[in-house]
């Protein structure tokens, strides 16, 4: 199964991909997490990528489509993949559908998950990260047992740079550049919307009915 996120920043994409990831058994892509891990270990790709990262603007296509074609020809993308990040501009879509084609393995479905921009802040600046695992919580909607600690590996949580009101705006700004990809897989029929404003579980039944009813019709 090749599912592909998409969504504005907060609306829940890495949320909902972690738990495809659990349940599927599909790898979850996510180039913001590659980009940050790059960043971590200030490798070249690291260095390249965190002054975009740091103000919240896209990574310019060719060092990000070099990455994910990579990823993509790792062993466990050939189970399928569940794609959160990434693409995110025309140029992008279009260089995965060329990889797609070349490894035979087109896109099942694209799950835009639709919120209104008014939620977003309050999601991005509440947001805390395990610096060991990388699990997401949120101060208010899904917040962890113990205050600052992962529940799954007690490791510490932070909060990414980019989660500031300022940077948030940028943010939102450059979404503009992915908005043109809703009509673009709408008009090849890959298009599902998901109601991203519900509760956390609400959001993932929606999409979890939606892979199950591929899954049986490719039985
Ligand atoms: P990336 O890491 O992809 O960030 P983003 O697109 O801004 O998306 P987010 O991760 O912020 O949001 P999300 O939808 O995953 O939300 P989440 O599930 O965490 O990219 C970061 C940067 O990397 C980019 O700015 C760019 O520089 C670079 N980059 C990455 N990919 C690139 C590309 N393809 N091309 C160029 N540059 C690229 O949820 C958010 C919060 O809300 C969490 O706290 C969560 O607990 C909470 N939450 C989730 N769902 C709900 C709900 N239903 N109700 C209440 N709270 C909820
Ligand atoms: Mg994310
Ligand atoms: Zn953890």
């Amino acid at each position: 199964m090749q599912v592909m996120m998409l969504g504005l920043p907060g609306a829940g994409k890495g949320t909902q991909a972690s738990r495809i990831h659990a349940d599927y058994g599909i790898p979850h892509i996510s180039t913001g997490d590659m980009f940050r891990a790059a960043i971590a270990a200030q490798t070249p790709l690291g260095r390249e990528a965190q002054s975009y990262l740091e103000s919240g603007r896209l990574v310019p296509d060719e060092l990000t489509i070099g990455i994910v074609r990579e990823r993509l020809l790792e062993p466990d993308a050939a189970l399928g993949f569940v794609l959160d990040g990434f693409p995110r501009t025309l140029p992008q879509a279009q260089a995965l559908d060329g990889m797609l084609k070349a490894l035979a393995k087109p896109l099942d479905c694209v799950l835009y998950i639709h919120v209104q921009e008014e939620v977003l802040l309050a999601r991005l600046t509440g947001r805390r990260l395990c610096k060991s695992c990388g699990a997401t919580y949120h101060l208010v909607f899904q917040p962890p047992l113990r205050a600052g600690r992962c529940d799954v590996c007690d490791g510490e949580l932070y909060q990414r740079t980019d989660d500031t009101a300022e940077k948030v705006a940028t943010r939102l700004q450059q979404y503009a550049q992915t908005e043109p990809l809703v009509d673009y897989y709408q008009e090849r029929g890959l298009l599902r919307q998901v109601d991203g404003e519900q509760e956390i579980d609400s959001v993932y039944d929606e999409i979890k009915r939606e892979l199950d009813r591929l899954q049986s019709r490719s039985r």
